[in-house]
């Protein structure tokens, strides 16, 4: 499929379609995983977010996905990095606005789901980073406990590519920041915008459910949950209230 615009966007080259199946899977299809390359699309057919939902469809709305090198160990904290730069770009564009992240990733703005973001693995080292925010609105999510929100309904009127040129501004200066210095001053300015730090919490996954305070995030990007007086790291799970 041919794309029908160019540019370039940090030091990645941004290629923008009219329509694809998922900006995922063009990701995947790249010759060379080792150039830097985003894929967006006006329009994505068959847009998936995670558990194998649909990430539904909103003429407007941003839809991109970028390919990085990165070794499975630092996954975790690369996950951290894409929520903080998505928390802080929205915080930098109204900075009003009650914007927190949901561990790991999913980024609120008044207590709704504005962002979502799906990590799959290409080949090898090389991951696709696939990220929907919502600008000009909002689809029904699949969830009873989260509504969804845009950027337009909370008052922020901006096109899609602006807002992908911002992110990819800060994604940029922090893990440039994270490779120079560590994980520590990511981790001090994602606790700043966590959600639900401090409280009481329940964490899902497909096998169980654990209820506990939220204590901190590790130095992997972990969540430390404090149940019955001892201290649990957990992996992976949904974050619920
Ligand atoms: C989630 O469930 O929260 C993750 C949603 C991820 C959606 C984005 S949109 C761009 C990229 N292409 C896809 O098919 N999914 C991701």
């Amino acid at each position: 499929m041919l794309y029908i615009h160019k540019e370039k966007i940090e030091n990645y080259e941004c290629y923008e379609f009219e329509e694809l199946a998922s900006t995922n899977d063009e990701i995947k299809n790249i010759k060379d995983l080792s150039l830097p390359t985003i894929i967006t699309a006006l329009k994505q057919t068959h847009g998936r977010g995670k558990r194998g939902n649909t990430w539904e469809q909103v003429l407007g709305n941003l839809y991109f996905s970028y390919n990085i090198e990165l070794s499975p160990k630092d996954l975790s904290k690369l996950v951290c990095i894409v929520g903080l730069s998505l928390a802080k770009t929205i915080k930098e564009l109204s900075p009003s606005l009650d914007v927190k992240i949901k561990w790991p990733n999913d980024v609120m703005v008044n207590n709704n789901k504005i962002s979502g973001i799906l990590i799959e693995n290409i080949k090898d080292n090389y991951w696709a980073l696939g990220i929907g925010v919502n600008i000009v609105a909002s689809p029904n999510i699949n969830n009873t406990y989260y509504q969804a929100t845009s950027l337009k309904e909370q008052g922020v009127t901006l096109d899609r590519m602006d807002f992908l040129r911002y992110y990819m501004k800060n994604f940029s200066n922090y893990y440039k920041k994270y490779l120079e210095l560590g994980f520590d001053v990511i981790k001090k300015e994602w606790l700043e915008f966590a959600f639900k730090l401090h409280n009481t919490i329940t964490i899902q996954n497909e096998k169980t459910s654990k209820k506990g305070e939220f204590i901190t995030i590790d130095d992997n990007g972990y969540l430390i949950l404090k149940t019955n007086n001892k201290q649990e790291k957990i992996i992976a799970g949904d974050l619920f209230i």
